[in-house]
């Protein structure tokens, strides 16, 4: 049966109304953001992201505030829609990053990485922009929302990069029904419109995808890497494995590779010099951390998909081919606008 153009247009009025909330926010006609990505989320992508129609964020990392300062004038060289800077609360030069974007006339700052600091939120908010952060619990969301914070994103287990212990499924359940101040996110393991249509009819006022715009034509990644996410299916993207209680394994999530293998290896090493009192212990913990130094960015820049660190999302397993940013975009709407239709 044929659908009728009345019900077509019922249906994408629909969807308008249920992310309005987030168009509005963001200032974008879809509420769908591209989540910063070290060394990926650069003009590019970003300019790629805004142009289309979704929200692009510069993930700053750990440029220093001149490098910023460029990416962002390079960037608005290359979109007037809005986009977004994810800063890191830890970086030394945090206020100065600050400073930089505010009078760059950002409208929108990301602090990730932690709780941000109460300076930090005032800085952003007395430079008129508009802050998000993270919130990995409904407690902390709460808190987030009493101290100024303008938008969250909740981002589950399912994602690439850094990751929480809770899933997507879950922590939406959390918080989704209790925060109605302000407009949550959700991110982690999305891949299609279906998914975002039903976290937006849960009470989400958009979403944060990262895996599938990591593998954009316009996104900057080394091709292997971006051959690697079309060939990886979900089961394919991990989190990092911890040997041992006694050291620390940050949580990342990515495909499984050499690598991953070779820090397992490097981890009993480790352990057996800490044990047959070679190294001591801080000695043993920073080697450990030291293992993946700048291995995203062999992965990502230089195409070593096998020693790199290629974080990834489990919605890694529905990126199928190497697309424009624009095709994504509008494959993410039609699909939630099909979901809909035939209700
Ligand atoms: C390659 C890669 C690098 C990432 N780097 C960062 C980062 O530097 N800062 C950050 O806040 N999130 C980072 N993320 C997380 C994304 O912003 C986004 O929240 C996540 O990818 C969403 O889940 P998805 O990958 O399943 O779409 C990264 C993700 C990927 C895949």
């Amino acid at each position: 049966m044929g659908l009728t153009e009345t019900q077509r247009n019922a249906a994408f009025a629909r969807l308008d109304a249920l992310w309005a909330r987030g168009c509005s926010f963001l200032g974008t006609p879809t509420a769908i953001m591209c989540g910063a990505m070290s060394w990926v989320s650069e003009r590019h992508l970003v300019s790629a992201i805004s142009n289309a129609g979704g929200f692009g964020v510069i993930a700053c990392g750990s440029m220093t505030p001149a490098l910023l300062e460029a990416e962002i004038a390079a960037t608005q060289a290359l979109t007037d829609k809005p986009f977004g800077v994810n800063l890191i609360t830890m970086h030394p030069q945090l206020d100065d990053l600050i400073r930089v974007c505010v009078a760059a006339k950002i409208g929108h700052i990301v602090l990730a990485g932690g709780i941000p600091p109460g300076s930090a939120v005032r800085a952003v908010k007395d430079g008129g922009a508009k802050l998000i952060a993270f919130t990995p619990a409904l407690v902390l969301a709460k808190r987030l929302v009493r101290s100024g914070v303008d938008a969250l994103v909740i981002e589950g287990s399912e994602a690439g990069g850094h990751i929480g212990p809770v899933s997507l499924g879950v922590l939406a359940q959390e918080i989704l029904p209790h925060i109605r101040d302000v407009p949550v996110f959700v991110a982690g393991g999305i891949g299609r419109g279906e998914a975002i249509l039903g976290y937006l009819e849960m009470g989400a006022a958009g979403a944060q995808l990262g895996t599938r715009f990591a593998a954009a034509s316009e996104s900057i990644a080394h091709a292997n890497f971006k051959q690697a996410f079309v060939r990886a299916n979900a089961r394919d993207a991990l989190p990092s494995v911890q040997l041992d209680d006694r050291f620390p394994v940050i949580p990342v999530r990515g495909l499984v590779n050499a690598g991953t293998k070779k820090f397992l290896q490097h981890q009993a090493e480790t352990l057996k010099r800490f044990q047959d009192g070679v190294v001591t212990k801080d000695a043993a913990q920073l080697e450990i951390e030291h293992f993946w130094a700048g291995a995203l960015r062999r992965a990502v820049v230089d195409g070593d998909v096998e020693n790199g660190s290629v974080m990834a999302g489990q919605s890694v397993g529905l990126v199928s081919a190497v697309q424009p940013v624009a095709e994504i975009i509008a494959e993410l709407v039609q699909q939630a606008v099909g979901a809909l239709q035939t209700r």
